[in-house]
């Protein structure tokens, strides 16, 4: 009897709920395709779990989340919600997620489809060959550091590292470029601040453990710089929770469109999948939202959440066709021509993948080594 997997579905809001919708129509397409056994369960998060409980982490939320095998997440982030107490608002419900969860490594992978390097405003000559992985530290840093707050003339945050959260975050980068092109990019600001500095001296430490890879050190600003000037010159970039916030949105700039990425946050217990775009409230309810980035966030469950290699492997397969065939929407499109909804390219995807699915032995499941959490 195959075991049936639990994952736990927060739409969130905006174009949360239409991107999700079309991630779990994949998912179904696979399950049925290979036998995995799969429930699909829907919980609230951010001001849809505001609206329904007041929280917008609700203990129904948390408790589903902790007993899982992974976690789909679509988005967060209300507008209506900007002038809230912090307690309330569609983020924190988020923090929250990824401290209860513990998922310290946050992979964001971004490589340039050929058929798309048009869309991106940098030249097609700079795009060549890019395929970054950025491995942001997520439960660390300015988000969660104590003392925060903010008086009438004056707020702080705290930025504070251990060398045990650095260790193991750079322990994911390693292992990572181990699998790909055996580089890593450590990004800090060790000319200015001390827990860079730390920060510096321990990813080198770690380094020691993995001589088959190169390790190179970069500060932000500078690649920030190289990151549009020399984009393929890098290979895992790994750094910090808040500059791997601004550097994932720079990079997206390269894939053409921040629709099309998806995420992975992985810790020692379940993960959680999520695109790395916003709740996009200027365009919700619509039905124009890419689901790319959440179908593709499916492709990193199907391997990091429940260690299925050859189903994510047709679900990016499935991807890479339908935009080989020339399917768009709306943020991917070239000026005047035709677009598909958030539902026609999810269904088109999942038509890719039920072909697949017929023609691929799945075979046992494999467990996904590069990746596993040393602990
Ligand atoms: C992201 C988002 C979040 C972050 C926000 C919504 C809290 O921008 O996942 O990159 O800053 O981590
Ligand atoms: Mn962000």
């Amino acid at each position: 009897m195959v075991k049936a997997h639990t994952i736990a579905v927060l739409p969130g809001d905006g174009i949360g709920p239409e991107v999700i919708a079309e991630a779990e129509r994949v998912l179904r397409t696979v399950a049925e395709g290979s036998g995995l056994r799969l429930t699909l369960e829907r919980y609230p998060i951010g001001a849809a779990g505001v609206a329904a409980a007041g929280d917008p982490l609700p203990e129904a939320t948390r408790a589903a989340v902790t007993r899982a095998d992974a976690v789909l997440l679509g988005a967060v982030g209300d507008p209506a919600l900007d002038g809230a107490p912090r307690h309330l608002k569609p983020e924190t419900g988020l923090l929250a997620l990824r401290a209860l969860l513990g998922v310290f490594a946050n992979l964001r992978p971004v490589s340039v489809h050929p058929v798309l390097a048009g869309r991106s405003p940098l030249k097609a000559d700079r795009l060549q060959g890019v395929d970054v992985l950025i491995v942001r530290e997520l439960t660390g840093g300015l988000y969660y550091g104590e003392p925060r707050g903010r008086a009438a003339s004056r707020a702080v945050n705290t930025l504070t590292y251990s060398t045990v959260e650095v260790e193991r975050v750079a322990r994911i980068a390693f292992a990572a470029a181990r699998r790909r092109r055996g580089l890593v990019t450590s990004v800090d600001k060790a000319n200015v601040l001390e827990v860079s500095q730390l920060w510096r001296d321990t990813v080198t430490h770690v380094a020691r453990e993995y001589p088959d890879v190169r390790l190179e050190h970069l500060y932000v600003d500078t690649a920030a710089m190289r990151l549009v000037a020399e984009p393929a010159a890098f290979d895992v970039i790994l750094t910090e929770n808040m500059f791997g916030d601004i550097l994932s949105d720079e990079a997206a700039v390269l894939a053409g469109s921040l629709g099309l990425l998806p995420s992975a946050s992985l810790g020692a217990g379940p993960g959680l999948f999520e695109p790395i775009h916003g709740s996009a409230p200027d365009i919700a309810g619509r039905g124009i939202a890419n689901p790319i980035g959440a179908i593709a966030s499916v492709a990193m469950l199907l391997r990091h959440g429940l260690g299925r290699a050859a189903e994510a492997d047709a679900v990016d397969a499935a991807i890479e066709r339908v935009l080989a065939a020339g399917a768009r929407t709306r943020d991917i499109a070239e000026p005047g021509a035709a677009t598909l909804g958030t539902g026609a390219m999810g269904q088109r995807i999942a038509e890719q993948v039920g072909n697949e699915g017929r023609t691929t032995n799945a075979g046992p499941a494999m467990p996904p080594p590069a990746l596993r959490i040393p602990h």
